[in-house]
C-alpha cells in the first residue's frame, strides 16, 4: 500500500504541511508513505506542451509516475482567495491528458485559520479531482477549522486531541478504500 500526499502549500511552516505530517504519522508500517514536495518546480501548463508528440518536462513526468504508482492521493491544502491554490490546481492540470488519477482513492483535505476551514478549496479541489475520476473517498476528506489553535508550533504537528482523532479516522478509510 503506497500512499501520495501533496501539499497545496509552498510554506516551510506551512499548517498544511503540519497537518499532512500528523495525518501520514497515523498510519501503521504496512503503509509505504510518499510526499510529493515539487508542486513548485512544475512549469506552468501549457497545453502545447502537452500534445501526444511532447515529451513531457521532467518534473511533470516526475508526477505522472508518483501518481501512477501510488494506491491513494492525499491532498491536503490552503484556500487562497476563495479557492483552489494556482500552483496545485497546476499540478492537477498536468494530469489532465494522462488519467492517472483516474480510480484513484484520494481524499481531500483543507486546513484554514478561518471558521469555515476553507470551504471554498476544499469544494473546488473535489470538483476537479472528481472530474478526472478520482474516487472520493468521502469519510477520509476533512476541513479543518481555525487551525492555528490547533497545532504544536515545535514539533509541527496537530496536537488538538479532536482533530487528531479525525485525521486518524479519515486516513483508516483513505486505506480502508484502497484495499478493495
Ligand atoms: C493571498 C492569500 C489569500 C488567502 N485567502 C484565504 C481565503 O480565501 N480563505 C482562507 O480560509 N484563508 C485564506 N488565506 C489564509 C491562509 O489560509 C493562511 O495563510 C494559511 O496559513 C495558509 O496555509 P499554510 O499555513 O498551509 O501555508 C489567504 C492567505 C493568503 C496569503
Amino acid at each position: 500500500m503506497r500512499i501520495l500526499a501533496i501539499s497545496g502549500s509552498l510554506r516551510a511552516t506551512s499548517s498544511n504541511g503540519a497537518v499532512l505530517e500528523t495525518a501520514l504519522e497515523t498510519l501503521d508500517r504496512s503503509t509505504w508513505t510518499v510526499t510529493y514536495g515539487e508542486i513548485g518546480t512544475l512549469p506552468h501548463f501549457n497545453q502545447d506542451l502537452d500534445g501526444e508528440d511532447a515529451i513531457p518536462h521532467a518534473a511533470v513526468a516526475a508526477l505522472r509516475s508518483a501518481v501512477a504508482e501510488a494506491d491513494a492521493l492525499l491532498f491536503v491544502s490552503p484556500e487562497y482567495a476563495h479557492g483552489l491554490p494556482g500552483t496545485l490546481k497546476n499540478a492537477i492540470d498536468w494530469l489532465v491528458s494522462t488519467g492517472e488519477l483516474g480510480g484513484k482513492p484520494t481524499a481531500v483535505i483543507t486546513a484554514s485559520p478561518h471558521p469555515a476551514g476553507g470551504e471554498f478549496a476544499y469544494t473546488q479541489l473535489r470538483e476537479t479531482l472528481g472530474m478526472l475520476h478520482a474516487e472520493l473517498v468521502d469519510d477520509a476528506c476533512l476541513r479543518i477549522p481555525v487551525v492555528g489553535t490547533k497545532l504544536d508550533r515545535e514539533t509541527g504537528r496537530v496536537r488538538d486531541e479532536a482533530t487528531r482523532a479525525e485525521l486518524t479516522s479519515a486516513l483508516s478509510a483513505l486505506t480502508k478504500a484502497a484495499q478493495v
